[in-house]
Parts: C-alpha cells; sequence; structure tokens
C-alpha cells in the first residue's frame, strides 16, 4: 500500500496526473482460508497456506484509465523488491461473464523486528468501470456457483461490453485533452 501511495503521488507531482484513483486492501479470515484450502482439497494445515493460497492478502488498485493500469503494472515491475510471480491479464482476455481486471501475485518483503518474511499479495488492478462491474457482478451472482442461468449470462456480458466501451471513450477523451493541454502530460513518450 506505501509503495503503490508514493508511486501515485510522486507521479502526480511529476506528470499533474495520478493514475491511483484509491487503493484498498484486506486480508482473508481464517474461515475463508479454511474453506479455500477445502476446496482445493487440502487438508487444514497452516503450513500449505503459502505454497497453494495466492489471496490470503490483496490489494486492489482503482485506476482512472485502463492505459494507468498498466502504467502501475511496469512501476510496480520496476521496483527491485516486488517480485512478480504470475500475471493474469482479464483485460486482454476477459473471463467468459465479462470480467476484466490484470491482477498480478507479487511477492514483497515485510520487515519484522527479528526477521524478513516474503508475503505474497495478489493485487487486482482495474479502472473505475471495471470496478463498478465487477461490484455489481458479485453482489448480483456471488451465490450462484458458476451455473448463472444463460438469459442473465448474455446480459451480464453485455453489460460488461459497455463498461469496456465506456473506458475506451473516456481513455480516448483523456488523450484528447492532454493534447490540448500539453502542459499536462501523462508520462507517456512524445
Ligand atoms: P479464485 O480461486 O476465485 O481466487 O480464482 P483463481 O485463483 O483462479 O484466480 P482469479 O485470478 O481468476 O480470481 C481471483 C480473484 O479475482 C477472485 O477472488 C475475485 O476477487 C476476482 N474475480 C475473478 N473473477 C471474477 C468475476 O467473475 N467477478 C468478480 N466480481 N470478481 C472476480
Ligand atoms: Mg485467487
Amino acid at each position: 500500500m506505501t509503495k503503490l501511495r508514493i508511486l501515485s503521488e510522486e507521479f502526480d507531482s511529476v506528470h499533474q496526473h495520478d493514475p491511483i484513483e484509491h487503493i484498498t486492501n484486506r486480508i482473508k479470515k481464517p474461515d475463508g482460508i479454511l474453506e479455500k484450502l477445502r476446496r482445493k482439497g487440502l487438508p487444514a494445515d497452516i503450513s500449505l497456506i503459502d505454497e497453494h493460497l495466492d489471496d490470503v492478502a490483496g490489494v486492489r488498485v482503482i485506476c482512472p484509465f485502463v492505459s494507468d493500469v498498466y502504467r502501475v503494472e511496469q512501476m510496480l515491475r520496476r521496483q527491485h523488491d516486488v517480485e512478480i510471480m504470475r500475471t493474469k491479464d482479464y483485460i486482454a482476455s476477459p473471463k467468459p461473464n465479462g470480467y476484466r481486471s490484470l491482477h498480478l501475485i507479487v511477492r514483497i518483503p515485510v520487515f519484522l523486528s527479528d526477521r524478513v518474511e516474503n508475503v505474497k499479495v495478489e493485487v487486482q488492478l482495474r479502472t473505475i468501470a471495471m470496478d463498478f462491474w465487477a461490484t455489481l457482478e458479485h453482489k448480483l451472482f456471488y451465490k450462484y456457483d458458476d451455473q448463472i442461468p444463460s438469459d442473465f449470462a448474455d446480459e451480464l456480458s453485455s453489460t460488461a461490453a459497455i463498461a469496456a466501451q465506456l473506458d475506451e471513450r473516456m481513455e480516448s477523451l483523456h488523450r484528447r485533452v492532454h493534447l490540448e493541454n500539453p502542459s499536462q502530460t501523462d508520462g507517456s513518450p512524445g
């Protein structure tokens, strides 16, 4: 969270554009951890958590524009103490239901009084429009176990397409505004 806040403030002060709208975090509760181990057919054993669960610690980064999502990813990749273990780009390849976001599984050192723990964190990066869609999709359909009726599924993926279109149009406005106001640079070359 601190690393991301520093990136956000520094980029804003240099480029007059903050690539991060807001950041949230959550730690999976013990029942959630047990439930997920069970779902994966694993025994309730603390020593299995690090290897088998990626999302005990989760950070969600909400960006104004799609270009900011990838910009923040690049900034994270340049940090020598952040190890990017896996990337899932559901923006380039949305899930069948229409879900879009960029997921990074990272490992990051946490300095404790007598040792360093390398902690795994699932970082979800998405735009405001992607977050709007994902939040409401979860509210509407979390109780269905994968099997949502096909008329719901069609309508849902169509709303995701509208969110994606909204992102494209806002991105294009953003580019035009910056062309007209070159003092506000977005940090991209040229
Ligand atoms: P999980 O076992 O659910 O963690 O899936 P996974 O390990 O295959 O990882 P994936 O990257 O697909 O999903 C990780 C997290 O992304 C989920 O726990 C959700 O927070 C979020 N996510 C993934 N798919 C969806 C979706 O269709 N809708 C919403 N609202 N969130 C999703
Ligand atoms: Mg997961």
